[in-house]
């Protein structure tokens, strides 16, 4: 007889009365070395660990286990790349092969357990590679987004002080080849912390130059190369720093943890994705994000799926199909992307003509997160592939959806504009300002009661008090989410905008701050303030506004096309940071704050509710006149 599933309700309140228990048998995925004796220990709290008592290696679950249990035939990674126009396929047998050859490589430099290894590489299959040589020989890497410019990568280099830089000589973008090398050189140059040496994947779309004694060619690196063994490390000891956009131009090191993230990305495969090993599982993201860590790297290889790494875009490579031709072409089952993707299909193909020239039969459902989804979207892609769309909501310190619609349990009702209901592991609420929680429909600040579940964030690297002040100080008792949202009668939840200075451009997480300290840079600009406003296409866009110095009488053009080249500059294209408007003076509060928000909302047209604490009503005008000079506010 078959065994009946259970369903979301009884696994969330099994977790709920047993959370030992639950992860224990969640554990039970995992291949340990020493086996965990209890999941969690609170003996530093806040500080929670994992799985601290076991021992295990994350590269052994993800390649080697598989191997060894017959598999070794079986493909680990598509490199698909319309962008350069090539394929190739690469079994777990051969993975095994290249991560250990690389792994050796780097232990016979000298990279040992608990060093850092900073990974700087556009969607070539290298760039798994190398996160897994790291995880093999117990080295903690940290990758760095190919869209951000030398002076992001100096910050982090400075934050982790890695050993080694793997890098790739550059990455191609629809419009042009970018050359990561001349970035990695003077983000070295710029950086106190400077790495020993570094390994370079030379691609013949820019050949980099290579500074003798410190770089090294990523074939000759490897060359004879001694394979290197699993090394065993502890259920707590970071995998990985991930650096993220905070309020201010210094970015957070989210630390992950090695056991717990292992047995939480597991979970997650199985019953959010209702996959298992054999599938093709294809998220549509950059490795340099945390969806690229978690889905494209190490939640389909630990589940021995076939995980695609694509190099390309929605449109343009060569065209809005691109998507369909790969999902028919390697017969994906479960599909990942943000929403600002299927936007910009929508915008070239709103008729679906080019959905209508594959078959998809293997698609069994699409899944969106990295920025909020709006209704339209959801509604066209469900109608388009006739498959469960599901948004699911998740942040670069969780590593995996805090709240979803868990199809491999039970697929519940679609909610569009909802990414449903709190995964197991997270006690989700609303809370009001003084930190009370609020019954269903109401607006409030979302906070997860501690301790959030295994493979979260620990802390921060190198940054304990951070760690706290920026997420546990808000709400005694719970970790702020720093967005906003609600809970319906049903339980769903919906998430309405951050209540940080943090926003979403293109499903890329960045920090209004950062931007802010940039153009305080510029030497004509006196104060600045950067917003986030509403596109159709990338859901925000960054917005500036600069105050000149007394007696500056320059071109407003011009200091606004430099605003946008420092940014471009100093920041990176990621940031697409275009528009500058020059105004007098900011809207302020009496105590001198800016009012962000008030200037959001007449740059977005809506209702402007006019702050109590307004310092001078007349500002708002002025901004108002300034908006309306390129378009905006009406
Ligand atoms: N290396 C170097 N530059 C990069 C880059 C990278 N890895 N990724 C993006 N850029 C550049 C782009 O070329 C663009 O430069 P430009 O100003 O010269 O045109 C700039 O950064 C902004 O990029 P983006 O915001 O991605 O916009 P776009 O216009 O190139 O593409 C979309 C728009 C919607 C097609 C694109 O954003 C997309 O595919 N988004 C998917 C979202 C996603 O994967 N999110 C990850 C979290 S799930
Ligand atoms: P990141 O850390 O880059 O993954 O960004 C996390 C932030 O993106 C969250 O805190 C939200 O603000 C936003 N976000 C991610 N997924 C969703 C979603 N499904 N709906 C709404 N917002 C989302």
């Amino acid at each position: 007889m078959e065994e009946r599933m259970a369903s979301y309700r009884e696994v969330y309140d099994g977790w709920k009365a047993d959370p030992e228990g639950f992860w224990m048998e969640a554990a039970k995925e995992v291949d340990w070395i020493k086996a965990p004796s209890r999941a969690l220990d609170d003996s530093r709290a806040p500080f929670y660990e994992w799985f601290a008592d076991a021992t295990c290696n994350t590269c052994h679950n993800a390649v080697d286990r598989h191997v060894e249990a017959g598999h070794g035939d079986r493909v680990a990674i598509i490199h698909d790349s319309p962008i350069t126009g090539t394929q190739q396929k690469i079994t777990y047998a051969e993975l095994q092969e290249r991560v250990a050859r690389l792994a050796g490589a780097l232990a016979a430099k000298g990279v040992v357990k608990g060093d850092r290894v900073i990974v700087y590489m556009p969607m070539v299959p290298e760039a798994a590679i190398a996160m897994l040589a790291c995880a093999r020989i117990g080295a903690i890497h940290s990758v760095v987004f190919g869209g951000f410019a030398a002076h992001e990568l100096a910050v982090r280099i400075d934050d982790c002080t890695p050993k080694a830089v793997i890098a790739a000589s550059c990455g191609i973008e629809p419009n042009r080849v970018v050359p990561y090398k001349p970035l990695l050189d003077a983000a070295i140059e710029q950086a106190r912390e400077k790495p020993e040496f570094c390994v370079v994947l030379q691609r013949e779309q820019a050949p980099a130059t290579l500074i003798a004694g410190r770089d090294h060619d990523w074939h000759a690196f490897q060359d004879g190369a001694e394979p290197a063994p699993c090394v065993e490390v502890g259920g707590a000891d970071p995998l990985y720093i991930l650096y993220t956009s905070g309020t201010t131009g210094q970015p957070k090191g989210v630390v992950r943890p090695t056991g717990g993230h292992m047995v939480a990305l597991l979970w997650t495969m199985r019953n959010i994705y209702g996959v298992g090993p054999g599938d093709t599982y294809w998220a549509a993201s950059d490795v340099g994000w945390v969806v690229g860590h978690s889905y494209i790297v190490y939640a389909p290889l630990l589940m021995g799926c076939t995980t695609i790494v694509f190099e390309g875009k929605p449109i343009g490579t060569p065209d809005a199909g691109t998507f369909w031709r790969v999902i028919q072409e390697h017969g994906v089952k479960a599909f990942f992307t943000a929403p600002t993707a299927f936007r910009a299909i929508k915008r070239e193909d709103s008729a679906g003509e080019f959905v209508k020239k594959y078959a998809m039969p293997s698609l069994e459902a699409l899944y969106f997160a990295g920025e909020r989804c709006d209704p339209d979207t959801l509604n066209w892609a469900a109608e388009k592939l006739g498959v469960p769309v599901i948004d699911h909501w998740w942040q670069t310190e969780t590593g995996y959806a805090i709240a979803a619609n868990p199809r491999g349990l039970e697929l519940m009702p679609v909610k569009a504009g909802s990414p449903t209901v709190a995964m197991p592991g997270y006690d989700v609420q609303i809370l009001d300002e003084g930190g009370h929680p609020m019954g269903p429909g109401k607006l409030g600040a979302i906070a997860v009661k501690l301790p959030l579940p295994p493979g979260t964030l620990p802390t921060l690297w190198n940054a304990d008090d951070r760690y706290r002040k920026s997420y546990l100080e808000a709400f005694p008792g719970y970790y702020e989410t720093g967005d906003a949202g609600m809970i319906d009668d049903d339980g769903y939840l919906y998430i309405m905008a951050r209540t940080d200075d943090v926003i979403n451009v293109a499903g890329h997480r960045l920090s209004t701050g950062a931007m802010e300290e940039v153009l305080a840079g510029h030497p004509d600009v006196a104060e600045a303030a950067v917003i986030g406003v509403h596109d159709d296409l990338k859901g925000q866009m960054p917005l500036g506004f600069v105050c000149l110095n007394n007696g500056c009488s320059r071109s407003h053009d011009e200091i606004a096309k430099e605003c946008a080249k420092r940014m471009r500059d100093e920041l990176g294209p990621v940031a697409a940071y275009r528009t500058t408007v020059v105004v007098d003076r900011l809207p302020k509060t009496r105590s001198g704050k800016i009012l962000r928000k008030t200037m959001v909302q007449i740059a977005d047209g809506q209702d402007v509710k006019m702050p109590a604490t307004i310092e001078d009503p007349a500002v708002l005008d002025e901004i108002r006149s300034a908006l309306g000079s390129i378009g905006r506010g009406t």
